[in-house]
């Protein structure tokens, strides 16, 4: 029986990240066999018994990789504590510990992955690989093409310039525009904070892609399983391959 690191153990079976997983053993959340146990080294095999804050942890047998145009009025977290509809609750498969990667607001629809797989996760999620996200944003009024170059060239918010953007008009509903904009960073409503600070408020938003991979034919609350080309399209071929997606 194939035996795991602790750290990995946890990855695969979707907890964490490994780096995260690493910081979860360190705090002493983690138990072996019903002992506490500290050390990311320690060897496991699907037959020993793991828990996380006292919650039971398995690999699930294949790692599950699905898209979804996430609907508003969902949260994109695994559980919420104020009973709201989270998107795993979207997918009904019971016997697998799935995570949303990555977060998107409440009130934003649109594409969101999900997984099991927490190596995934980390690829999609660290700045590092630098995954460029797509979002089509209704504002009020009509941007200028002087106040589409701040949002390109990089803007101050709260938090620090922002990193170059591609930003253009592509439609009008009434009398708002609709804003396609491509940013490379993951910071809290940091679409929204961008259009107000061009004085253009978002009044509708929805992500339409992650790296080359688009939402696509999906409806608001749809999901599927990634075939090959989506991995593909969203690390390019050669990563996938590297990476063992195809
Ligand atoms: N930027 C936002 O403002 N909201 C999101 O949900 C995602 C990016």
């Amino acid at each position: 029986m194939e035996e795991f690191r602790l750290q990995k153990f946890l990855a695969a079976a979707g907890v964490a990240s490994r780096r995260a997983s690493e910081v979860i053993i360190a705090e002493g959340r983690v138990w072996v066999n019903g002992k506490r146990v500290t050390d990311p080294a320690v060897k496991v095999t699907q037959k020993d018994r793991v828990t996380v804050d006292g919650k039971p942890v398995r690999i699930a047998r294949t790692k599950v990789y699905i898209m979804m145009n996430k609907p508003l009025s969902v949260i994109s977290s695994a559980s919420d504590d104020r009973e709201r509809k989270c998107v795993v609750d979207l997918v009904d498969m019971p016997d697998v510990r799935l995570f949303p990667v990555g977060r998107l607001d409440y009130d934003t629809s649109g594409l969101i992955l999900l997984t099991n797989d927490g190596d995934f996760m980390q690829r999609i999620t660290h700045p590092s690989f630098e995954i460029w996200k797509t979002y089509e944003a209704v504002v009020k009024g009509t941007p200028k093409e002087s106040e589409l170059k701040k949002l390109r060239e990089g803007v101050e918010l709260e938090d620090g310039m922002t990193l170059p953007a591609h930003a253009d008009v592509v439609g009008y509903k009434g009398n708002n525009a609709i804003v396609e904009i491509t940013i490379r960073e993951g910071r809290n409503r940091q679409v929204r904070r961008m259009l107000e600070k061009i004085n253009h408020p978002v009044i509708a938003l929805k992500r339409t892609q992650l790296g080359g991979l688009n939402v696509g034919a999906l409806k608001e609350g749809e999901w599927r399983n990634l075939k090959r080309a989506d991995f593909e399209a969203l690390f390019g071929r050669t990563e996938a391959k590297e990476y063992g997606y195809v």
